[in-house]
């Protein structure tokens, strides 16, 4: 057991006393948060409740949870302490959750007189039998449902300590099972990519081993770093890593030399050196320029990449693509630097809309269409438990689009050939871009409608089966993406494809797709692209 062990239940239930035990047992503290808050308050925690009322004995609760969070301790929380908002997050993040559980008239008759137990005060037997039922009634799902559950009911406190020791084996195997890592092999610059279910907090151990960095400087925006970046922070701190956070503002528009001259500055501010870690933790944006940062500052930092978003842990954060855009185009300005392991926690994704999911899922529904059939069958399969982040169905389709995107990094790291393919479906996206002017659609959206334009193309040059673009066309519908070319006159588009900078004299290199799992380059006149009847004509 590497982290917090939290045991929660109704007064009477045993949590001092089985956790004392697993204390002395396993070598560990054991820590009463009630007492933790009388300590502080000075007083009992009846006390606290008849003068001060229950709001800010719980935000005394609070501060003493975020005390211990982490430690490798067990620690014993008051009966309502689970049932605060956020709370179940916040203990689940540091260590595992386990819920004694007891009926009513055992945790009565283990209480004796109930003198101290605030929520009982004054009630005869039969009104403290009806408020314990009503107590648990209020709390039993709760608690079952964001803990392991262990029956108290029979059995000594060595029995009971057995159980939950039996309990927290299982956790750790489904833990370890839970975690995926994926290597992108680069000779003596290759990387680990890690994914998994709240692993956050472990973070920082794995930072210091594969960067070597003593210090290291957070670069994130505003709403990630006030959801995660404390968290993250913590975990450094506890691997000895020195962290500073620095904060630009949210969107593409923070792509841009001009932040990326303030980062600099705020590097010198905090002393950095060659050693000094640059952890990217955000989205794509804050990927692309932390990475620019760290390849650039002092020719070249180590680089860390926590992406936060679905589009960032499937695609960005993976492959060394650094860049930041100057006014007339996005990524004109860029480098190759690979970072030392991207750091994938899943849990992150909750707080992503679910128009970023799916936008983020494009690219590697992509994967699935140019190399992987099996992967396309599995989100026509698994789409919408993806998209409702369900662990193993996550988990599977993040690790297979991290190994595709690994191999083709591998096979060439620089743009040629097997990167092209990766190209599908953008041609008309880009052009879809440049007329909408990147504010109506996501990336990923652009890239959607274009994937089926692309296998519309395919078929009817005889490239592809019938039936593949419709196949492609349902399951982006079942996510919820446009999958229809905006209606602009066609003369519109053709201007946007010659623009391309894919351009070959006035051929464009298009992506053709073969059948599901397999595309080919095929060069193409810009006519041949778009045939009358293709976009900027109604076609039905
Ligand atoms: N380097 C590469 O290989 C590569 C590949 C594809 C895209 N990109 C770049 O990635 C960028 C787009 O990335 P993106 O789509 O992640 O955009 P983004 O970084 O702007 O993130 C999208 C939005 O989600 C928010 N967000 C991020 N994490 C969140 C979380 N966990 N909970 C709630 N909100 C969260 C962000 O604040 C932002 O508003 C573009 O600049 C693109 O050029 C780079
Ligand atoms: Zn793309």
């Amino acid at each position: 057991m590497a982290r917090t062990l939290w045991l929660v239940g109704m007064m009477g239930a045993g949590k001092s006393a089985v956790g004392k035990r697993l204390a002395q047992r396993l070598g560990r503290a054991f820590i009463d948060t009630d007492a933790l808050v009388e300590d502080v308050a000075g007083k009992s925690v009846a006390a606290i409740f008849a003068d001060e009322g229950e709001p800010s004995f719980r935000a005394l609760e609070r501060a003493a949870i975020e005390r211990v969070a982490g430690r490798p301790a067990i620690v014993a929380l008051g009966g309502g302490a689970i049932a605060q908002p956020g709370a179940v997050a916040r203990l689940a993040a540091s260590g595992t959750i386990v819920y004694l559980r007891a009926r009513p008239e055992t945790l009565l008759a283990r209480i004796g007189d109930a003198r101290g137990r605030p929520l009982l005060a004054g009630l005869d037997t039969a009104g403290r039998l009806a408020r314990m039922r009503e107590l648990l009634r209020a709390r039993a799902a709760q608690y079952a449902r964001s803990a392991r559950v262990v029956d108290v009911d029979e059995g000594d406190i060595d029995a009971v300590a057995d159980r939950v020791l039996q309990v927290l084996g299982d956790a750790a195997e489904q833990q370890g099972r839970a975690m995926r890592a994926v290597q992108v092999p680069l000779g003596d610059r290759s990387y680990a990519i890690r994914i998994g279910v709240d692993i956050l907090d472990q973070a920082g151990a794995a930072i210091a081993e594969s960067s070597g960095a003593r210090r290291a400087v957070v670069v994130t925006v505003p709403e990630v770093g006030r959801r995660y970046g404390a968290r993250l922070e913590r975990s450094l701190r506890g691997a000895g890593i020195q962290s500073r956070r620095v904060v630009v503002a949210d969107g593409e528009r923070s792509k841009s030399l001009r932040v990326v001259a303030r980062l600099y500055e705020e590097m010198l501010d905090f002393d950095a050196d060659r050693g000094t870690a640059v952890v990217a933790l955000g989205g794509g944006v804050v990927g692309d320029l932390a990475g620019f940062l760290a390849a650039t500052f002092l020719r070249g930092v180590p680089f860390v990449q926590v992406p936060t978003t679905m589009l960032a842990m499937a695609d960005a954060s993976v492959g060394g693509k650094v860049a930041v855009d100057l006014p007339r185009g996005k990524n004109l300005v860029g480098a190759f630097h690979q970072p030392r392991l991207v750091w994938m926690d899943v849990a992150t994704l909750r707080s992503l809309p679910r128009r970023q999911r799916a936008n983020g899922l494009v690219e590697v529904i992509k994967h699935g269409v140019i190399r992987d059939g099996a992967l396309f069958a599995r989100f026509e399969r698994d789409i919408e438990r993806v998209l409702d982040l369900e662990t193993d169905p996550t988990l599977d389709v993040l690790e297979r689009s991290c190994q595709i995107k690994a191999e083709v990094v591998a096979q060439d790291e620089r743009e040629a050939d097997l990167r092209m393919i990766l190209n599908f479906g953008h041609t008309l996206a880009h052009a879809i871009e440049t007329l909408l002017g990147f504010r109506k659609l996501l990336h990923g959206e652009a890239v959607a409608i274009g994937m089926v334009f692309a296998a519309r193309r395919s078929e009817a040059l005889g490239l592809a089966p019938t039936g593949v673009a419709d196949r492609i066309e349902s399951l982006l519908q079942r996510a919820g993406l446009p999958t229809e070319p905006p209606d602009l006159p066609r003369r519109a588009y053709l201007d946007a494809l010659r623009v391309d900078k894919k351009r070959r004299d006035e051929q464009v290199r298009f992506i053709a797709v073969r059948e599901l799992g397999k595309a080919e380059i095929v060069s193409l006149t810009p006519a041949e692209i778009l045939p009358r009847g293709g976009p900027g004509t109604r076609r039905r």
